[in-house]
């Protein structure tokens, strides 16, 4: 397992330059499956989660190239299905592959999906995709090793929907209806910025879609879709990972190709509890001004609402505010499992099964320790530490930059997940560390 060496106490400064979001670059590219012709996608970061997808598109016969500016090419117009064994190798290491069924059903009649990986955050259920491949009329069989879907009499639109707005299920509905015949109506959708995104890139395929102002999508199915050119909306999660960074080590980090509209709830949080911003033309500039940190309560939400993907990074930084934060993490079950590597290094942080801080939800009163109550400032120490999936790793790596003394961190692979360059950014913040593979 690859490790870090970091000796922490240093602000972190400097800039770092971020690519396309992780949650929708892959998106993205499946959605070039659904074209005739071959698709350009920029800002394309090179991350192990596009390489999985990336494999998995080339077992299709897409024609796939990627660039060192991110620039990724992809020609799908010879795809067929692949050997189940070789799509198998694939299973438990990502989430996406779930997204290939609409594509592939439209294309190949048939599809083969592994049994999905992502991160250890809760049971990440896949229950509200395969009820939307049905309502299209996909067959679906579960396999010991993955599931099997076909489309017998094609997939028809639908009118379905969601229990909870959930992203990948919203994306589930997208990526089917646009070639399904007739009309889908999606109500509960997820609404995120990178939603909008893979919508803006359907639309330049020649899908017909409109989103309400109930969060209901309506999709008018199209004969054919053609390939699109696209520069991907930034990742906003990288960014509020860098400025939760910011904050926790004392320092002033601009990140490159971050942009306020995307990031305005998240801008909110982070000047309650004491940091500052500077939103320039081509990014934002993330400092701590000095002077103590704020205890802040925060609820995580669908979007607009704080991102679960933003708690993690940030509750390293309320480790030093002065006084309580509260989180009540509503997204996921199981998200402050990270929480106990940074009580060994000196963070006094409780964990409940209540929903503290906000509205009950649907986790309250089900065993689940989803809020946790932050007591500080408390000084970290360094510690031996190993990431458990990928925001908790990077809140991990933060604590030890942020803490007093050396500390050794394994398993580091798994932020190469979704933080592109990531050891090359901490190196030009000025971090202190070495790498052993
Ligand atoms: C996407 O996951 C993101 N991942 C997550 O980012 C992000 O946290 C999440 O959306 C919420 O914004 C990618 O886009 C690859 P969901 P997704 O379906 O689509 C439940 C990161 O760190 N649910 O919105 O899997 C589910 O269990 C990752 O970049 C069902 O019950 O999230 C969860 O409680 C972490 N049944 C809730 O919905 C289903 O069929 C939200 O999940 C699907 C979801």
């Amino acid at each position: 397992m690859s490790q870090i060496t970091v000796t922490g106490g240093k602000p972190l400064v400097g800039r770092v330059d971020i690519k396309g979001a992780k949650n929708l670059v892959t998106k993205a590219m499946v959605a070039a499956l659904l074209g005739h012709s071959a698709s350009v996608l920029k800002d394309v970061p090179k991350i192990s989660d596009v390489e999985v997808v990336s494999r998995l598109l080339q077992l299709h016969g897409v024609l796939i190239t990627h660039d060192e500016d991110g620039v990724m090419h992809l020609d799908p117009s010879n795809v067929e299905s692949a050997r189940m064994v070789d799509i198998d190798a694939h299973a438990g290491s990502s989430r996406i592959p779930i997204l290939f069924c609409g594509p592939l059903l439209h294309r190949l009649g048939e599809a083969f999906i592994p049994d999905l990986g992502g991160c250890h955050i809760g049971d990440r259920p896949i229950d509200f995709h395969l009820e939307v491949l049905r309502n299209f009329g996909a067959v679906i069989e579960k396999l010991p090793n993955g599931t099997r879907l076909s489309a017998p009499e094609g997939l028809k639109g639908a009118k379905v929907s969601l229990p909870y707005p959930s992203v990948g299920a919203t994306e589930q509905v997208l990526l089917t209806s646009v070639l399904a015949e007739g009309i889908t109506e999606l109500s509960g959708a997820a609404i995120e910025p990178e939603i909008m995104d893979l919508i803006a890139i359907l639309q330049k395929m020649g899908a017909v879609i409109s989103v309400d102002t109930d969060r209901v999508i309506r999709v008018e199915g199209v004969e054919r879709l053609e390939g699109y050119t696209h520069r991907a909306l930034f990742d906003r999660n990288e960014a509020a990972s860098w400025a939760a960074a910011a904050l926790a080590t004392q320092g002033d980090i601009f990140v490159g190709g971050a942009r306020q509209p995307e990031m305005m709830t998240f801008l909110n949080v982070f000047r309650k509890v004491g940091g500052a911003f500077e939103i320039e033309d081509d990014g934002i500039r993330f400092y701590h001004p000095g002077g103590e940190l704020n205890p802040v309560v925060i609820e995580t939400d669908v979007h607009p609402g704080f991102m679960t993907d933003w708690q993690q990074p940030l509750v390293v930084a309320l480790t030093q505010a002065k006084g309580l934060s509260i989180v009540h993490e509503t997204v996921y079950e199981n998200r402050f499992g990270f929480t106990d590597a940074l009580n060994d290094m000196g963070a006094q942080i409780q964990i409940y099964r209540e929903c503290l801080g906000g509205t009950p939800c649907r986790f309250g009163q089900r065993n689940f320790y989803h809020s946790a109550v932050i007591s500080g400032p408390t000084a970290l120490k360094a510690a031996d530490i190993r990431v458990p999936d990928l925001r908790g790793g990077f809140s991990h790596m933060v604590a030890a930059l942020a803490a007093e003394g050396t500390s050794n961190v394994s398993n580091v692979q798994l932020i190469s997940r979704g933080y592109e360059h990531f050891l090359d950014k901490l190196a030009a913040l000025g971090a202190d560390f070495s790498y052993t593979e």
